[in-house]
């Protein structure tokens, strides 16, 4: 069965990764988003290579020299036509100017168990805090920091031997997990926010919560 391909842009800043995995997701014939556009707010980041090597159209949109707001118009202005914005490493703040063009349809990924450890260096903050599990979100995307409604969420134990590196490798595995099931949901129209606190529709074999048990 063909299916209707929806049309999605994914925000970056840098190696892109996670873009990556939302490509390969893409490709699939019976995955329902396409990539329309990737835009960069840094310039000559590999996100951007990746996003080439697939056809994908790229622009960068700098976030220097001018107003935040000045800054998502710009953004915004170049997102016609796109129904969900995935955020994919992209480390800008977002307000209402960019949010009230998508609203509800913004998703970031995270590297930790948010609430927990928001904002940069976030598998650092985790080991520094000592905690014995680790993991990522997949959250809608408010005005603060790491800090919207939460869709879903893996979790890995940390280990005795870790360091920054080899946590955040085990995690990056779960995002790229995570986030195109987590887009599937949202451009199946499968998730929603009720009272601040997200839903999501899943079906036989789906999970909002992971866990890694290596
Ligand atoms: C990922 O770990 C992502 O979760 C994180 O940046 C990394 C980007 O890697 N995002 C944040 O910290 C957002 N606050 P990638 O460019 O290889 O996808």
């Amino acid at each position: 069965m063909k299916v209707e391909k929806v049309p999605v842009a994914v925000l970056v800043s840098g190696r892109g990764t996670n873009l990556q995995a939302l490509i390969d997701a893409c490709d699939q014939p019976d995955y329902p988003a396409r990539i329309v556009k990737v835009i960069s707010n840094v310039p000559d980041v590999a996100a951007l290579d990746r996003a080439a090597a697939a056809g994908i159209p790229t622009v960068v949109v700098s976030h220097k020299h001018r107003s935040r707001d000045d800054f998502e118009r710009a953004l915004v202005a170049e997102l016609e036509g796109v129904s969900w914005v995935a955020l994919a490493g992209f480390m800008r703040l977002l307000t209402n100017t960019f949010l009230s063009a998508f609203p509800g349809r913004v998703l970031n990924i995270h590297p930790s168990l948010l609430p927990a450890f928001p904002g940069t260096h976030a598998v650092a903050q985790a080991l520094s805090a000592g905690v014995t599990q680790a993991g990522c979100t997949v959250h809608f995307v408010d005005a603060g920091l790491d800090s919207g409604p939460i869709l879903c969420q893996g979790s890995c134990a940390v280990h005795e031997d870790d360091n920054e590196d080899r946590l955040a490798e085990r995690i990056l595995k779960l995002e790229h997990a995570l986030y195109p099931m987590a887009l599937r949901w949202a451009v199946e129209g499968r998730v929603f926010v009720e009272g601040g606190v997200a839903r999501a529709v899943i079906r036989e074999g789906e999970k909002r919560w992971w866990v890694e048990t290596d």
